[in-house]
């Protein structure tokens, strides 16, 4: 999978959004995050994004290791003021802007 990393918070600059063939980047609150098991690994989201937060996963830097298992919680773990988790939706524009984030993301320091 692709991952978002650090740099995305407090930027969400969103054009890696448009790029994506399956639209399987959903936006939280501070950052965006990729669905791992939609996500088909073309590559494209990456390039477009002008903070280079996003990398392939065997690619991510070792400071920005922990947000290949962050992304995942995203949608695997229940996120504080929801009742399910986000799961796989099929893609982000099918259900509302989830606005919420993992509390790894919730404790990055502002910039
Ligand atoms: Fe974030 Fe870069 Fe996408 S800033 S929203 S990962 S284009
Ligand atoms: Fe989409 Fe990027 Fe994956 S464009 S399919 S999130 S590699």
């Amino acid at each position: 999978t692709y991952v978002i990393g650090s740099p995305c918070i407090d930027v969400k600059d969103r054009a890696c959004v448009d790029e994506c063939p399956v639209d399987c980047i959903y936006e939280g609150k501070r950052t965006l995050y990729i669905q791992p098991d939609e996500c088909i690994d073309c590559g494209a989201c990456e390039p477009v994004c002008p903070v280079e937060a996003i990398y392939y996963e065997a690619d991510l830097p070792d400071e920005e290791q922990p947000y290949l298992a962050d992304n995942e919680r995203f949608f695997a773990n229940i996120l504080e003021g929801r009742d399910a988790p986000v799961g796989s939706p099929g893609g982000a524009s099918k259900i509302p802007v989830i606005g919420m984030d993992t509390r790894f993301v919730k404790a990055h320091p502002a910039a």
